[in-house]
């Protein structure tokens, strides 16, 4: 979604830094870019294009880019108003001395519009964002000083939002503001640089200082700077944070997408979800996150997980698992539901939120949701230092590293092996799968390779497959949640229509969808529902349907059921799922690739969600 970077600094290369980093945000998806800079008289200049970060530079002068000490910039996912320049941003006062970026959604922006059309005010876009500058613009009419205007603009704002605020009236300033819209500002040598997402500032420093909902800073140009609580009215001292950060996780290498290498990157991650977290000599499953609310988890006799897409089927796969293992009763709710039920929720009840991002609007809003309920909140997340991951008392992450693609694909892996380990964790070594899942647990990176040695398989199949308009993914007990990720993978980078279902429900409806141009996935991995996963296998063949069945190795039954046929390791009833997920995941990449898709940024969707 929408990217924010901001510089100042000693050195006249602020565009380069705010350029750089808008390229390093990119991955989220936007469809116009902009930026305001000081020119040499201190007066602000503005660009903004439509489309790619690339076509900004161009306009900008390329390998030229004009010599600055501030800038501010933006990529735009649309929300108010169509991609066109006049809503991209940086959005200004009508006397283009105040330019504001900003993620989130302003919610009272039409009353705000009203109240300053009234005053005279003119508006040239669609967004709720140019109410910002207006109301700054209108507030220093009766302040005595720009950081006064702001804050008195922010008390009237309501929503979500990350800003970042440039004036000529103070060229050595730049004001950035948070309410529910993550917002970080690193401290380099020579400059201070502002972003909603730390991979824009990596490449310059790892120190960074996170802003808290209702805080402010200014950032001046000299390297200091000064943080406010308006909500207490309350100065804050923060200590500087260090990012950890391997280069080459951001990059792409010899991939030629990052969809690509961040599947490659399972085994890697599967192994560093389980790091350090087991010992199979002891037996024991240690999560360092947990130890701190250890006393509390004995008494939970509920978990609900909250999430969104991907992370809520991870989350279901962690629902089937903790049942079995801890004996704990688990449900699953997407966020965007959660929030709105008005269902009984106990003490003893355990909030999980599963998300990549650490960011995604919604999940954010299941936490606040239960803030006041005095519930246990821990967090399953693998963006470090996110705002999820300090809104939630403990939590354990999922060290998949970056993930760029906009299609969630190793972040799976790592949220269903992180809820693996709290089912082990929670069953204290009590279930009779406790032993053979940890021993599965170490095994599984190797056999998850011998799966991808399979990707020339894989892709041969996606070009049999890629000119199908729809297609059903179906699964039962563990293997359903993993259909459904199979499912929502196919739809996002292909466009095709994929629906994922439990196999015995196929009898209750979706079978009248079967024939000769309808092709079913079938997770068919050795379970104790086999047999009735072949039933299902037939009553679509009965009905002329295409089969791919993904299958455990030495299964000699399947080949004369399925038209193709994908075999994967020997692994768990529990953990072999996760293998076929590898082939679906794989064979969305490759109709996507044959399809000659944007594999890596889907039309319409963004990588980190953080609107409602
Ligand atoms: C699917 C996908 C999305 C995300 C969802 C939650 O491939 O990427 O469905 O899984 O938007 O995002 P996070 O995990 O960042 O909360």
């Amino acid at each position: 979604m929408c990217g924010i970077v901001g510089y100042i600094g000693e050195q006249p290369k602020a565009l380069n830094v705010v350029l750089d980093g808008l390229s390093a945000l990119e991955y989220r998806g936007y469809d116009s870019a902009g930026v305001a800079y000081l020119d040499n008289k201190k007066q602000l200049l503005l660009d903004k294009q439509v489309g790619r970060v690339q076509g900004l530079i161009d306009s900008l002068g390329g390998a030229d880019l004009p010599p600055t000490t501030t800038a501010i910039g933006h990529t735009r996912w649309a929300t108010h108003g169509i991609p066109t320049i006049p809503n991209a941003h940086p959005q200004s006062n009508t006397d283009k001395t105040i330019m504001v970026v900003h993620n989130g959604i302003i919610e009272n922006y039409s009353e705000l519009r009203d109240h300053l059309e009234k005053q005279g005010y003119k508006f040239v876009s669609e967004t709720d964002t140019e109410v910002i500058p207006h109301l700054i613009d209108f507030y220093t009419r009766t302040t005595t000083s720009f950081v006064e205007a702001f804050e008195q603009a922010l008390h009237q704002l309501r929503g979500a939002y990350g800003i970042v605020v440039a004036t000529s009236a103070e060229p050595d300033t730049l004001y950035a503001a948070r309410l529910s819209s993550p917002l970080v500002f690193g401290v380099a040598e020579d400059a201070l640089i502002v972003a909603s997402d730390p991979s824009a500032i990596m490449e310059h420093t790892k120190k960074v200082i996170y802003l808290n909902d209702y805080e402010f800073v200014c950032l001046h140009s000299d390297g200091s700077y000064d943080i406010k609580d308006f909500e207490h009215d309350t100065v804050v001292e923060r200590e500087v944070e260090t990012l950890e950060y391997d280069a080459a996780q951001a990059s792409l290498g010899d991939y030629p997408h990052f969809m690509l290498k961040e599947i490659f990157e399972i085994p890697a991650t599967l192994r560093s979800a389980t790091l350090g977290r087991i010992k199979l000599e002891s037996n024991t499953v240690k999560l360092g996150g947990l130890e701190s609310v250890a006393e509390q988890l004995k008494y939970i006799d509920r978990i609900v997980i909250v999430a969104c897409g991907t992370a809520s089927y991870a989350g279901m796969y962690g629902e089937y698992l903790i049942e079995e293992l801890a004996g704990i009763p688990v449900e699953v709710q997407q966020a965007s539901e959660f929030k709105y039920r008005n269902e009984p929720f106990s003490r003893s009840t355990a909030l999980i939120a599963v998300s990549q991002s650490g960011e995604t609007a919604d999940t954010i809003a299941a936490l606040k949701k239960v803030e006041s309920y005095g519930v246990l909140r821990l967090g399953v997340i693998n963006a470090v230092g996110s705002t999820m991951t300090r809104m939630t008392d403990a939590g354990v992450y999922c060290h998949a590293g970056p993930e760029q693609a906009v299609a969630s694909t190793k972040a799976f892996f790592a949220q269903a092996t992180v809820l693996m380990l709290i089912g082990l964790y929670l069953s204290n070594g009590r279930s009779e799968i406790y032993k053979p899942l940890l021993e599965e647990l170490e095994a599984l990176p190797n056999k998850a390779k011998q799966v991808l040695d399979q990707a020339d398989k894989i892709k041969a199949l996606a070009e049999k497959y890629k000119d199908n308009r729809d297609f059903i993914y179906i699964g039962r007990g563990y293997a359903y949640p993993c259909a459904l990720e199979g499912a929502i993978k196919l739809k996002e980078i292909t466009y095709i229509h994929a629906e994922g279902y439990p196999a015995g429900e196929m009898k209750h409806g979706p079978l009248a969808l079967i024939d000769e141009n309808f092709p079913t996935f079938v997770i068919a991995t050795d379970s104790k529902v086999l047999e009735k996963t072949y039933g299902s296998i037939q009553e679509i063949r009965a009905r002329k349907g295409p089969v791919i069945a993904i299958a455990t190795e030495g299964n000699t039954e399947i080949a004369k059921l399925a038209d193709d046929v994908i075999y994967v390791p020997k692994s768990m009833e529990q953990t072999s799922p996760l293998l076929a997920e590898i082939v679906m995941q794989l064979f969305s990449y490759y109709v996507a690739v044959a399809k000659d898709l944007n594999v890596d940024r889907p039309r319409n969707l963004a990588k980190s969600v953080t609107v409602e």
